[in-house]
């Protein structure tokens, strides 16, 4: 694995490629999900909010789980709620679940892949509900799926939970982390070890970090890196998404990376301008927000550190540009190239470096 080249901006850049590993999901992968009081209330919420739609509805839980959502939606008054999840384990406990709810009338649970599964020439559904949000929104893969499904069985005038997301991204300071990682070479034992702190750089921050960080260290307001609409969005354009930043600092400091964070909306509404415009009125809403300035919730936030901090004075702007793509030969990965600009006052300090996440 090479470095990434900081020497000359103009040089092609030789990136780390490391990965956001994901887990077959065991019990603890579900205990964090429905520990989560802010996941379980933004959805319980939605289906209450949008329970007109679902009354004497069919509704698709894909990738159900523990089933949380389909009792819920069981509970708002629909018809018949299709359980499916590829896990068999889980599955297997969601029927006991369904039992002991006495929802066994109306929610049919489906073990296996949903693609295994057709209910097209039946029915179609009304509704597809799902928790496919994973790190910086996209990670693991489960919006392809929800498409996919989407276009296989929803109805025309269909409600889909969440309707959209959004990926947000700011750039933020956290010394503590820094000095822990890399700064305390310095002073070992009474030892000089700071030869360590260049090699350490390049490698202590690889991997993207699953970590809390708060409103306070955010160096700059956030930008919106993606909006994505669930009733539109499609596969090619999930496979590789990019945006150009200015950033302007809110207060000088160092930063040491860019945090990355999601909202998941559920207005029902199919219309990107409806949906923009619902969300200002955030009351009405509900929004399941991950964001450092809300409760925590078990995504909390993904962080990417940079090889070396730049310093940013008050008013000054970072540059750049992030690209997030989804490699179709490695199912499980996403690639992230991040790469930044700063400026230090009258002296242009020239700084490209890329970030990959494979
Ligand atoms: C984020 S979890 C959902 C958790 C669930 N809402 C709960 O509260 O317990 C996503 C689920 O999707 C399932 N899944 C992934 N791919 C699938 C597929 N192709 N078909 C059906 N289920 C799938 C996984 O096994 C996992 O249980």
């Amino acid at each position: 694995m090479e470095p990434p080249n900081q020497q000359d901006p103009n040089a092609e850049p030789q990136v780390p490629r490391q990965c956001f590993r994901r887990r077959y999901p065991e019990a603890d992968y579900y205990e964090e999900k429905n520990k989560d009081k802010l996941r379980n209330d933004t959805y319980k919420k939605a289906i209450d909010c949008h329970a007109d739609k679902i009354k004497d509805k069919v509704v698709l839980d894909l990738g159900c789980g523990t089933g949380i959502l389909s009792i819920l939606c069981a509970k708002a008054g629909a018809s018949k709620v299709y359980a499916v999840d590829v896990g068999t384990d889980i599955a297997g406990q969601v029927e006991h679940i369904v039992e002991a709810n006495n929802k066994s009338h109306v929610i049919v649970v489906w073990r296996g892949s949903f693609e295994d599964f057709d209910i097209a020439e039946r029915e179609g559904v009304d509704v597809i509900v799902s928790e496919w949000m994973g790190q910086m929104l996209l990670g693991e893969e489960m919006l392809l799926k929800v498409i996919t499904a989407r276009d296989r069985w929803l109805k025309p005038e269909g409600l889909i939970l969440p309707s959209s997301g959004t990926l947000f991204m700011a750039p933020f300071t956290n010394s503590n982390q820094y000095r822990e990682k890399v700064a305390f070479w310095q002073n070992v034992a009474g030892i000089d070890m700071s030869a360590m702190i260049p090699f350490t750089e390049q490698n202590a921050f690889h991997l993207p970090n699953v970590d809390r960080i708060r409103n306070g260290y955010l160096l700059a307001n956030p930008a919106e890196v993606k909006h994505i609409n669930c009733y539109s969005i499609t596969t090619p354009e999930l496979i590789s998404m990019s945006i150009s930043f200015p950033m302007t600092a809110l207060r000088r400091g160092v930063v040491h990376g860019f945090a990355f964070w999601f909202d998941a909306e559920f207005t029902g509404l199919r219309d990107e301008e409806e949906q923009r415009s619902a969300l200002d009125l955030m009351d009405e809403v509900p929004v399941l927000c991950t964001g450092p300035s809300l409760p925590s919730t078990h995504w909390e936030q993904t962080l990417i550190y940079f090889p070396a901090p730049v310093t940013l004075e008050k008013g000054k702007s970072l540059t750049g540009s992030v690209t997030l793509t989804q490699p179709a030969q490695h199912k499980w990965h996403m690639d992230i190239q991040l790469v930044y600009r700063s400026n230090r006052g009258n002296l242009v300090s020239d700084k490209r470096v890329e970030l990959f996440s494979r």
